[in-house]
């Protein structure tokens, strides 16, 4: 990258996508890590979720999706939704030349780093858990980490019901994560976009030695931490960042989720329709 394309680049924005809103956890960690950067996020609403498609559909999205935010000029790309980051993340590195991330490996990293006994869980989509990627990340990093991963496929409808500590939610964690507990672990990654809502009610089953990763906070850090060596981010900046929201189904129903997610109001969502890539060269 020539240097004196640098202060023109670092003054674009971070593109964000997830596959639904969900991704607007991982938005909402990097606003308040790097509160100056404006980010441009998309939300594949028209095809939410994710996590029950087959890895080729899980890619396919996941190009559409990085497609759409280059165009938008993003300097670099976060992949929000832990079910793309498993399937479709290097495939996107290979295609596009910006930097590219995902939530795998900064939740893996995290996870080594709050685990003492190195028995951990991992928690997700079963796209996410059936990829095996934060299994194999761990134990890439340090194999003498035992992983337990639990697919717990019916936390993502409650939450966007809005069931966060209704007392059904409460039940269904109690029946995934029972045998977690059962393992041992000291310590559990958040492998889904839409945990972190739903801490409080995690730790209570798992209970308070059970370190939570939240693969939104620990994503925030790793982008911090990788952008600012190749002086991507943003020094001198005086205005607070614009978060500007693109969907691409029911703009209108954006800011009861974007609230929840976000925790502040956002400008309105542009519906956008996203176009096919190409084959793969
Ligand atoms: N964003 C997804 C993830 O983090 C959860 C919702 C979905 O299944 O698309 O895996």
């Amino acid at each position: 990258m020539p240097n004196a394309d640098l202060p023109k680049l670092r003054d674009a924005p971070i593109g964000i996508f997830d596959s639904g809103l969900g991704g607007l956890t991982v938005a909402r960690a990097i606003h308040e890590l790097l509160p100056k950067e404006d980010l441009v996020y998309l939300g594949d609403t028209a095809r939410v979720p994710y996590g029950t498609k087959s890895p080729a559909t899980v890619t396919r999205f996941a190009r559409e999706d990085a497609q759409f935010l280059v165009h938008q000029t993003v300097k670099a790309i976060v992949v929000a939704c832990n079910s793309a980051s498993a399937w479709g993340l290097e495939v996107i590195q290979r295609q596009f030349e910006i930097p590219i991330f995902g939530v795998i490996l900064p939740g893996a990293k995290a996870a080594l780093e709050a685990s003492a006994n190195r028995r951990i869980g991992v928690i997700g989509t079963n796209a996410t858990i059936n990829s095996e990627a934060y299994q194999k990340t761990i134990r890439a990093i340090d194999d003498s980490a035992f992983v337990f991963a639990r697919a717990c496929p019916l936390l993502v409808p409650l939450v966007e019901e809005g069931w966060i500590d209704h007392p059904v939610t409460m039940r269904v964690w109690k029946e995934y994560l029972q045998p977690l507990r059962k393992q041992r672990i000291d310590t559990l990654v958040l492998g889904c976009t839409h945990y972190p809502l739903l801490k409080r009610a995690i730790q209570e089953v798992v209970g308070d030695h059970v370190s939570l990763v939240d693969s939104a906070e620990s994503c925030a850090r790793f982008v911090e931490g990788q952008m600012k060596p190749l002086g991507l981010l943003l020094r001198n900046r005086r205005r607070k960042g614009r978060i500007q929201p693109f969907v691409t189904d029911a703009p209108d129903k954006f800011g009861v989720f974007a609230e929840r997610f976000l925790g502040c109001k956002t400008e309105s969502p542009q519906f956008v329709e996203l176009k096919e890539c190409g084959p793969l060269v």
